[in-house]
């Protein structure tokens, strides 16, 4: 029996009802050593511990945001790799956190000097933030 399997028997054992019922996976992974794996990959790609994205030991709960951020993020990375940039070469967590959970954006200002100079119907709206 794979960890996940178990992790879900135990969750059922413990009959918590704070437990959403497990999501279906976005990258379904064929081992336990799969899975570990690409979990570490997230721990070193944001610098962070498995306890940013997971309440510890409660694996399959899916209640910190993080881990709805992450869900998104995966979907986002396979997107780009499967269709958008396809022939670009891959991009990981890595390519845009290397180490950081919350990668800096552009710096404001000097997005602002740059919209400026784009055609008027190109700008976007004013930044949230
Ligand atoms: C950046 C956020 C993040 C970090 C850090 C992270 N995880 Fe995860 N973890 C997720 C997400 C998102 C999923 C769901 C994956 C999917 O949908 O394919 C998941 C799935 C899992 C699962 C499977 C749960 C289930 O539903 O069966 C286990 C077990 C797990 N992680 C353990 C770990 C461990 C151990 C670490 C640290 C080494 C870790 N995770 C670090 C986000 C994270
Ligand atoms: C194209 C660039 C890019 C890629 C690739 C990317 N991220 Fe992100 N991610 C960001 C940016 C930028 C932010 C910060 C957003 C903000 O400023 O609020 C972020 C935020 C996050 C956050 C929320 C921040 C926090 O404190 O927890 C999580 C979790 C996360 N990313 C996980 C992932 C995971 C996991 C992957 C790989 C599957 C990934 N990201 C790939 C750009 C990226």
């Amino acid at each position: 029996m794979d960890t996940r399997a178990l992790v879900i028997i135990a969750i059922s054992l413990a009959a918590s009802s704070q437990n959403p019922p497990p999501q279906q996976p976005v990258r379904p992974v064929a081992t336990p050593e799969a899975l570990r794996q690409q979990m570490e990959a997230f721990n070193r790609a944001l610098g962070v511990e498995c306890t940013h994205c997971h309440v510890a030991d409660e694996w399959a709960d899916a209640s910190k945001p993080a881990c709805a951020v992450a869900r998104n993020m995966m979907r986002m990375v396979d997107d780009i790799n499967g269709r958008l940039l396809a022939d670009v070469g891959t991009v990981t967590c890595w390519s845009c956190h290397a180490g950081q959970a919350a990668p800096s954006r552009f710096p404001a200002p000097e997005l602002e000097k740059r919209l400026a100079e784009w055609p008027a119907g190109c700008r976007r709206r004013e930044r949230r933030r």
